[in-house]
């Protein structure tokens, strides 16, 4: 049997943000993941960081790369009715900002950071359970390359995702779910071209919303909102750049610029909040314990912010004996979580089509876009929660 102080189930931006993060406090952890290196490292995601996340990033030594390839966005488009609108970020919120910079990207350079000051991930591992979390001693079991293993610990950190294995396996009658979902998914490619506004555009149009992003100076990313059941076969490239050239149509001629599709995939939408995030000594964060629609590029972000606040808990557990903290963890959380939730809740409901509105409902939404675009007051408010609330 291996021991550790803290065991991570999942290598996604969470689990290897806790480990990372507790190797800088002097704590020792393990990292269990399903997957291969190459898998998660090649995995398409959001790809928009907060300031708060970069801020992060920087100061816990992972600014390196990001700082150098990362596209600041000082601002973002929101185009309605024939007209695109600017929010500035940089007036609205005393020049705070946001990174374009691939989640797998941030997932390679937690790798390399993890890999390099000699942190263990144990790739491909088959069958985790988490047991006896609720004592003094929880353990983690699973296969690898056909051998069991086990692993003891003081803590565990859930960060398995959110089709993972640390929710169910707590107890029933323990957690309470907040669920929505949304009518509609997103069908998202990138396309080999150079992106044709140095920011993003959402737009808000009759045939549905759809949004324009880019992953580096060579590479466009965008989304149509489309049928949660959508066959993507239906969906040849001609008529996704239809599409996507009428909605993203506006008054000063802004388009998107066209290139071959490389990737093509659809991305569901829903909320979901269990609360609380912890159950004796195992600790949810993450997908594993929350899931944001993609409007306003938040999953990666919440992920981070979850374990910043169970590092510095399970720092002043080993530092000072100190558990107050830890108790608290899933107060802590949960109030920026659902700060969150309703941030991109209501950039969704802003944007999208519903099905079941009608023609007073579109108006309403024209006239929330016009009101957001145009009152200060409003316009910080997207801009403030856009760049990212302070951490707690
Ligand atoms: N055993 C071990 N690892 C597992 C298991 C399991 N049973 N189940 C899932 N995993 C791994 C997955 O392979 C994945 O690498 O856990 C990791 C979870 O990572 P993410 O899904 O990326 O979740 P998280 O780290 O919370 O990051 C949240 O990722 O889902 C996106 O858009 C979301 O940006 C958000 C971010
Ligand atoms: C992305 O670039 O993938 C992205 C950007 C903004 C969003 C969602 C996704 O709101």
């Amino acid at each position: 049997m291996v021991r550790t102080q803290v065991a991570i189930v999942g290598a996604g931006p969470a689990g290897l943000t806790l480990s990372h993060l507790l190797h800088l406090e002097g704590i020792e952890s393990i990292i269990v993941e399903a997957r291969g290196q190459d898998y998660i490292e090649s995995r398409v995601r959001a790809g928009v960081l907060e300031q708060t996340t970069v801020d992060l990033m920087v100061q816990s030594g992972l600014g390196e790369r990001l700082l150098r390839e990362g596209l600041v966005h000082h601002g973002v488009w929101l185009n309605f009715g024939g007209q695109r609108r600017r929010i500035d970020f940089d007036d609205l919120t005393g020049g705070r900002a946001i990174t374009v910079y691939a989640q797998h990207e941030v997932v390679k350079d937690l790798i390399k950071a993890r890999l390099d000051s000699g942190g263990q991930i144990l790739f491909e591992a088959e069958d985790v359970t988490v047991e006896e979390f609720q004592s003094e001693a929880p353990r983690l079991r699973f296969r690898k390359g056909g051998a069991e293993q086990e692993i003891s610990c003081d803590f565990i950190g859930g960060c398995d995702g959110f089709h993972g294995i640390c929710r169910p396996s707590i107890p029933e009658g323990v957690l309470a779910v907040y669920d929505r979902t949304y009518p509609f998914a997103w069908l998202g490619i990138l396309a080999e071209a150079a992106p044709s506004s140095e920011e993003l555009v959402y737009s808000y149009h009759d045939r549905g919303f759809a949004l324009f992003s880019m992953r580096s100076p060579g590479v466009t990313r965008l989304y149509l909102q489309c049928d949660p059941e959508e066959d993507l076969e239906r969906w040849p490239d001609e008529r996704i750049w239809a599409e996507l050239l009428t909605r993203h149509s506006t008054g000063d001629g802004w388009a998107p610029r066209q290139g071959p599709i490389v990737q093509k995939g659809l991305t569901g939408m829903r909320s979901f909040v269990v609360e609380p995030m912890q159950c004796g000594r195992l600790f949810l964060a993450g997908d594993a314990a929350h899931i944001v629609p993609p409007t306003g590029a938040k999953g990666l972000n919440l992920a981070v912010a979850d374990v910043a606040v169970l590092a510095r808990a399970l720092a002043a557990f080993y530092q000072s004996g100190r558990r107050d903290l830890l108790k608290r963890y899933s107060e802590t959380c949960l109030r920026r979580v659902w700060k969150v939730q309703r941030f991109s809740w209501w950039m969704t409901a802003m944007l999208h089509r519903f099905q079941t509105d009608n023609a007073f409902d579109r108006r309403r939404q024209l006239a929330e876009l016009d009101y957001v675009t145009s009152s200060r007051a409003a316009q910080t408010t997207l801009a403030e929660n856009y760049v990212g609330l302070p951490l707690d």
